[in-house]
């Protein structure tokens, strides 16, 4: 049986520029960023414990390859759940590079005005989705920090429409957009079909009780479920990582 190959810096390299090129031409084609769902998952699917502990379920190695991802983003999407819980600074740090644009989705402005993503200067890099039922008080305090607040319209769950997201997202030049989570937000983008490449971190770890990365409502018949193609699979320390396109037919 042939063995996984290790996750080499020279396969990184080859992962960037197939992606790079794979984003390229979807926004000439369209004009919407090229969607690349990322997350580290248990070997039980879970993305955190049942309190919402997701520190730390992959290997180092496993978080400097997304940090590459996150150098190579023109923008980080998280759920403003994820700003709740984890208060993440969206960033490259574990190698030399640029921190993209941070996008948060949050139709209501739950988001806390102490979290990092939107203190000193980098607040000017993060915007903020929201809807008409955002408080408009809570838009001017958010604005005054230096970042930028979005209005998107409600989809019919009363959740911001991600399409229309995608559509300004694209207007304004994010031709490659990471999704990092949390569930909710990655459960989205598979229901809706909108992104295009999955990225999944699976470490040798067992949660039980958690937060699974895909919300069970996503496909309920056996026939629609979800195809990848042109998968590979790859090694980083103990973890393995699978790489693969979305297949939506
Ligand atoms: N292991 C990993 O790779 C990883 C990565 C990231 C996060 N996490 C974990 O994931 C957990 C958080 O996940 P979560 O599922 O609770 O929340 P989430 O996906 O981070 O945020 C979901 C929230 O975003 C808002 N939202 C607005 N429009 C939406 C739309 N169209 N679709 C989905 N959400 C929309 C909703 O709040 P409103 O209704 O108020 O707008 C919704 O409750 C945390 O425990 C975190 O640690 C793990």
């Amino acid at each position: 049986m042939k063995s996984i190959p290790i996750l080499t810096k020279k396969n990184i390299w080859e992962i960037e520029k197939r992606l790079e090129k794979l984003a390229q031409a979807k926004y000439r084609k369209t004009g919407l960023p090229f969607v690349i769902l990322k997350y580290a998952q248990t070997l039980d699917g879970k993305i955190a414990t049942l309190s919402g502990d997701s520190k730390w379920i992959s290997a180092r190695s496993s978080l400097c390859f997304a940090h590459r991802l996150r150098n190579l983003s023109d923008a980080i999407l998280v759920g403003v759940n994820t700003i709740l819980r984890d208060d993440p600074q969206l960033t490259v740090r574990l190698i030399k590079g640029k921190n993209p644009q941070r996008i948060i989705v949050d139709g209501q402005l739950r988001i806390s005005l102490d979290c990092k993503v939107l203190k000193g200067k980098g607040a000017s890099s993060t915007i903020i989705a929201t809807t008409s039922l955002s408080e408009r008080a809570k838009v001017k305090r958010i604005q005054t920090r230096g970042a930028k607040v979005w209005l998107i319209k409600k989809d019919r769950a009363k959740q911001i429409c991600l399409q229309d997201l995608l559509e300004k997202l694209g207007e304004n030049n994010i031709r490659l957009l990471l999704v990092e989570g949390g569930s909710k937000i990655i459960t989205s983008f598979l229901k809706k079909r909108l992104a295009d490449h999955l990225i999944v971190i699976i470490a040798p770890k067992i949660i039980g009780e958690g937060v699974t990365c895909v919300n069970s409502s996503t496909q309920r018949r056996f026939k629609n479920l979800i195809f990848l193609s042109s998968y590979r699979v790859f090694k980083s320390d103990d973890d393995v990582i699978v790489e693969a396109s979305l297949k939506w037919c």
